[in-house]
């Protein structure tokens, strides 16, 4: 199916909230389904962290977005001002960088983003050493690209994407194979463009860690479908306490819990260890009729779950509910 983009008018000067929205987009290659009718929204002034295993379907909503792929169907929705006509208008307000960005190798950094300036159709060459300052980079700009580390290649494709002065920047696993303190400075300068200028982030990412430190909102994407959807902030309440049991018998144990206890919100987490998200108060009559039911218990405690471990049981067992 065609893809179809449609406007948002900025009606009356009054700022329109969402910079993307998606409505069932699915890209299928052959019969396999890379992504499945995902359903995504990013409001303005957002950093939306795109989370998912490798494989998830990431680089391929970020094709469909930048119209780069066709999708099979579904609609993308992108923020628009109210003079804004055509969908080469819409996209030249987007910044982009996808994967591992290429350049031509026996091109300086200045004279690779000169060539990216002409194809944008900008007159003003004062863009480049803008943008290699902002990304820090402008002590190299002479240099050619081929001289230059993994780190320094991943800043010059953020320099790109952000030569237009894009409102929405979409960045693709933008610290891929960046040392810890390239992955810091990457996130920092992320979260300073946001905040001093103004732009709309969609990052994608295989690391929850990198993520949680700077999005404000959560989409996370498994086997090309999107799972959840969600603020930082409700994300972090959704960590639930519950009861960890370590048993010698999982299995039995699990019975147990069902039949005996009725409890149905538990999970078998690593051999011999379940973990328990309701009852919560009636710890110590768990722990009784395990025992009594012949299950030794080895350990019971009620625990926390780490964002990392909500982020997991969600992409293990996606019917979880959460
Ligand atoms: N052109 C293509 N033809 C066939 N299958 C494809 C094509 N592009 C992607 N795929 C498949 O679609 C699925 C999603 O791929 P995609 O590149 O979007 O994942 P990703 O989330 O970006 O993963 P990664 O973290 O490894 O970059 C994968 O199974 C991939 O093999
Ligand atoms: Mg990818």
């Amino acid at each position: 199916m065609k893809r179809i983009i449609t406007i948002i008018k900025n009606y009356g000067g009054i700022k329109m909230d969402y910079i993307l929205r998606t409505y069932n987009l699915t890209k299928e290659f052959k019969k396999f389904s890379a992504v499945k009718n995902l359903n995504m929204s990013i409001k303005q002034g957002e950093i939306y962290g795109f989370l998912g295993e490798n494989g998830a379907g990431k680089t391929t909503t970020i094709r469909m977005i930048m119209g780069l792929i066709k999708s099979t169907s579904g609609e993308i929705e992108l923020f628009s001002e109210k003079e804004t006509k055509q969908n080469r208008n819409l996209l030249q307000r987007i910044g982009c960088m996808i994967e591992y960005p290429g350049f031509y190798p026996n091109l300086t950094a200045g004279e690779n983003l000169d060539i990216h300036r002409r194809m944008m159709g900008m007159q003003d060459k004062e863009c480049i050493i803008e943008s290699l300052k902002v990304t820090g980079i402008q002590d190299v700009k002479d240099k050619k690209v081929k001289e230059f580390s993994l780190g320094m290649k991943q800043r010059l494709g953020i320099a790109r994407a952000i030569l237009h002065h894009p409102e929405f920047l979409i960045l693709d696993e933008p610290t891929n194979g960046l040392d810890p303190s390239g992955i810091k400075e990457t996130r920092e300068l992320i979260l300073d463009l946001c905040k001093t200028k103004g732009i709309t982030f969609l990052i994608s990412s295989h690391i929850l860690s990198e993520i949680q430190q700077m999005a404000t909102k959560i989409g996370i994407i498994h086997k090309g479908e999107l799972l959840e959807e969600i603020e930082y902030d409700e994300l972090q309440r959704r960590n639930r306490h519950y009861i960890n049991i370590k048993v010698n018998n999982d299995k039995k144990a699990a019975v147990i819990l069902e039949q005996k206890l009725h409890i149905r919100d538990y999970v078998v987490w690593g051999k011999n260890n379940l973990r328990v998200y309701e009852g919560l108060q009636e710890a110590s009559r768990i722990n009784s009729i395990l025992i009594s039911n012949d299950v030794s218990v080895d350990e019971l405690c009620v625990k926390i779950d780490s964002l990392e471990d909500y982020f997991l049981k969600l992409t293990k067992n996606k019917h979880y509910n959460v």
